[in-house]
């Protein structure tokens, strides 16, 4: 089976992509968070740093694409198939409140005049180039019925891939995702589908497996695959446990790997918090701990409580 790494925005940037493909390896290709592009600034230096090739070797990467002006688009695709890239990939799924406001993300789903001129434009840009175009998208913006128009929106052109996730924007990233709407997605949509949303066990996957009576393959995984690095490997049947000995060298290499590109400290360690919000939960019994490590405003404090026995216990 195929599982694809969601972009996640301020975590799975180079750094970690690099770490995990080197310590797991169990992805199949990783999404990079997105790239907003501008009047005539299609991709910024500091999101150029973060998809070049120097940067992701061995990566089978995707990057993403936010906005909702055909030539902005365009003008950013010129520029990723120049750096080597084959498929981008549209972002209508951000919820967040200043992307919206802009009519982009989830923000252009109840636009849909606009959005069938939108992507008119740019398949057929994709077409005279042998571009591969796939979509990550929500359900709707107000209510998930918006989803029905969006499915015959989308049928109407040549989409690589759809990627799912099963909510609304007002749902964030909350609640049970609905997957009575992926269901009418596999039997309405023309396109290679792909499911995204609340996998973070492999029980998880079964059970989707056993709702929509077919296997999910691929499937995309976010936050499972951060609050779990070896789920992609239980997933695949390689592993059934999660390796300490693996979670151990991913942090390890990410903490170096911001260390070197971040100073004070405090801001390597922002970067970590984040990460431990999603490990915490795999360490039960510390809960004491990491709630100390999450407060840690210095490497030497930090280094106490994680290799003091958080990370070497086991
Ligand atoms: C912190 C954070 C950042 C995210 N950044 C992006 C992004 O840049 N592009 C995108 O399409 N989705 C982004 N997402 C959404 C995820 O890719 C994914 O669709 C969502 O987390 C649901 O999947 P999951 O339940 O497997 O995590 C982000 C989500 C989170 C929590």
């Amino acid at each position: 089976m195929k599982i694809y790494f969601a972009p996640l925005e301020g975590i799975t940037g180079y750094i970690f992509r690099n770490a995990y493909e080197e310590i797991y390896g169990s992805v199949d290709k990783y999404f990079a968070p997105f790239i907003s592009p501008a009047e005539k600034c299609p991709i910024t230096p500091r999101e150029k740093k973060d998809i070049t090739s120097e940067n992701n070797k061995g990566i089978n990467l995707v990057p993403q694409i936010l906005t909702c002006k055909s030539e902005f688009f365009i003008e950013a695709s010129k520029e990723l198939q120049a750096m080597g890239y084959k498929e981008v990939n549209l972002n209508l799924g951000c919820p967040s409140g200043t992307v919206c406001a802009k009519g982009k993300g989830a923000g252009f789903l109840p636009e849909t005049l606009a959005l069938q001129r939108f992507l008119d434009d740019i398949y057929s840009y994709a077409e005279s180039e042998d571009l591969k175009i796939s979509i990550k998208t929500r359900l709707g913006y107000y209510d998930p019925d918006e989803f029905y128009d969006l499915v015959d929106i989308f049928n109407s052109v040549p989409i690589s891939e759809l990627i799912i996730h099963p909510r609304i924007r007002a749902d964030f990233y909350k609640g049970v995702p609905r997957k009575e709407y992926f269901a009418y997605a596999l039997q309405h949509c023309k396109c290679p589908l792909v499911y995204n949303g609340n996998v973070y066990t492999a029980q998880d996957y079964d059970e989707l497996v056993s709702q929509f009576d077919r296997s999910l393959d691929p499937v995309m995984l976010g936050r499972g695959l951060i609050s779990d690095p070896s789920l992609a490997d239980k997933l695949k049947g390689n592993t059934s446990e999660t390796d300490f000995t693996k979670l151990k060298k991913l942090h390890d290499t990410v903490y170096h790997e911001y260390q070197k590109i971040m100073s004070p400290d405090i801001n390597v360690l922002y970067k970590m918090r984040e990460l431990w919000t999603y490990w915490q939960t795999l360490f039960g019994d510390n809960s004491r701990d990491i709630k100390k490590l999450l407060k840690a405003k210095k490497y030497a404090e930090y280094e106490a409580i994680v290799y003091g026995g958080l990370l070497t216990e086991h």
